[in-house]
């Protein structure tokens, strides 16, 4: 023993006073009172060893539980510190930005969505005053063009913890759902304020047309009423003719004329906005396609840039169609817009083989009549307000903007159906029009 003592460099001192308190311990007489003593503290510290271990599992389940929580919520949710450091990350975030989240903790905000770099002061402001902040519709910059999203930060103030959590929400389908809810009252209210106007319009044009009608008679036709007043004048009719000749009066009567047709045929067309279909019958919707594709072909107008010569078409019609019940002359003047339409942008782009899809589709509840172009398409901007009475991208004289604002009423308001237009990723248009299957209460 001595040796390993002054082995270990000591001089065994030490040792000693050890061995005599376990001596002490485990002593005749203290071993009955101090073993209890022991064996109770051994349990305590077991019970307080199984507490933590079910308290750390416990707490791991909740964690997990939360993390679950946020990473299904569809919402993007970002935590970050005072410093704008990440500290948590959802599904969410890493789906947006591509940014895994164990790529994006403790890296700065920034650096990780760059997207976010404009809202920084008002998040930093949202830290400041403790005050959640709400930025609605804000135009996305990170996903193609034309998407919104709801930017909500909420500052974290409880139990000591600084830092924000940013929730981005997509909303787009929301903002486009109420454009369009805006557009159709919009396009409701003009319609109807356009069909007063022509209401109002077509007396007096009726007038101007009429006396055109009227003075070309009197002046230019050799009526004996026209004799008698030119002898009981002292006047000859032969001398007022040559006089009416070479001061071009017949061509200012035929001036008068055409331009009052024109205006009467922008009245009708008016007029059809407050027109409300009666004779809504059962329709052969493939055979009322096939009729005005016939009727479109016949009616090629060179000086309106139209013309169905060299346009391929392709026809897929379902076989199965419900019964639809539609007043057929309004359906048809619906169609043929859309076709004129198709042919005149096709034929203003110069496209080299233009081609124009007919379909008529089963879809249910209704029945989807499509027309497609492989033309120039739609800018942003246009398809936005094709559907608006006397929206138009032609030159006076070539459009009056009211084909498709008068096609929107006849199927909306007339019909109860829908229409709308999609841009297809090869290029052109396609014009929708819906009709409810199975009839309509009104007949
Ligand atoms: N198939 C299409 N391809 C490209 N642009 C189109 C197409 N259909 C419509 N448009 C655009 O929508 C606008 C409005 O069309 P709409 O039929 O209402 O009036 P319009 O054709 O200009 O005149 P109108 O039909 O009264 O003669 C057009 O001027 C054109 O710019
Ligand atoms: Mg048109």
């Amino acid at each position: 023993m001595s040796e390993r003592f002054e082995g270990r460099g000591g001089d065994g001192r030490e040792d000693a006073d050890l061995r005599l308190k376990i001596v002490g311990l485990g002593g005749v007489s203290g071993r009955k009172s101090y073993y209890p003593e022991l064996q109770r503290k051994v349990r305590e510290l077991e019970w307080e060893i199984e507490e933590r271990r079910l308290a750390e599992d416990e707490l791991r389940r909740l964690r997990a539980y939360l993390e679950n929580v946020i990473d299904s919520m569809p919402s993007v949710l970002v935590a970050v510190d005072p410093d704008f450091n990440v500290t948590q990350w959802n599904r969410g975030a890493e789906v947006l930005t591509g940014v895994e989240e164990a790529d994006a903790l403790g890296r700065s905000l920034v650096s990780v969505f760059p997207e976010l770099e404009a809202q920084l002061d008002r998040i930093g402001q949202a830290l400041l005053d403790r005050e959640p902040r709400f930025m609605k519709k804000v135009p996305s910059s990170s996903e193609g063009e034309g998407r919104f999203e709801d930017i909500t930060v909420y500052p974290l103030i409880a139990n000591g913890l600084q830092g924000a959590v940013i929730r981005i929400d997509d909303v787009t389908e929301q903002v486009r759902l109420e454009e369009m809810m805006i557009q159709s009252e919009k396009m409701l209210s003009v319609g109807g304020l356009a069909a007063g106007m022509a209401h109002e319009i077509n007396n007096p044009l009726a007038g101007i047309l009429q006396s055109a009608a009227v003075l070309r008679n009197r002046l230019l036709s050799s009526m004996p009423a026209n004799e008698k007043a030119a002898v009981e004048s002292g006047i000859d009719m032969e001398g007022l003719w040559r006089y009416l000749d070479s001061r071009k009066i017949p061509d200012m009567l035929d001036a008068i004329q055409e331009s009052s047709e024109r205006a009467a045929g922008i009245v009708k067309e008016m007029l059809s906005f407050a027109r409300k279909g009666k004779d809504h019958l059962p329709c052969d919707l493939p055979s009322l396609m096939d009729r005005t594709l016939e009727l479109a072909k016949n009616d090629y107008d060179l000086k309106k840039k139209f013309d169905f010569r060299g346009i391929e078409i392709f026809k897929d019609y379902d076989d199965d169609l419900p019964d639809v019940r539609c007043e057929p002359g309004q359906i048809q003047q619906v169609l043929l817009n859309l076709m004129k339409n198709a042919s005149q942008a096709m034929w203003e782009a110069h496209v080299e083989r233009p081609k124009l899809y007919l379909s008529i589709i089963n879809r249910g509840e209704y029945v989807r009549l499509v027309v497609q172009d492989n033309g120039p398409g739609l800018s942003d901007e246009v398809a936005r307000r094709v559907f608006e009475p006397f929206f138009t991208t032609k030159k006076v004289g070539e459009g009056t903007g009211l084909g498709l604002s008068v096609s929107y009423f006849i199927v909306v308001e007339n019909h109860d159906g829908a229409m709308s237009l999609e841009r297809p990723d090869g290029g052109g248009c396609r014009f929708m029009v819906d009709l409810p299957a199975g009839g309509d209460e009104r007949v």
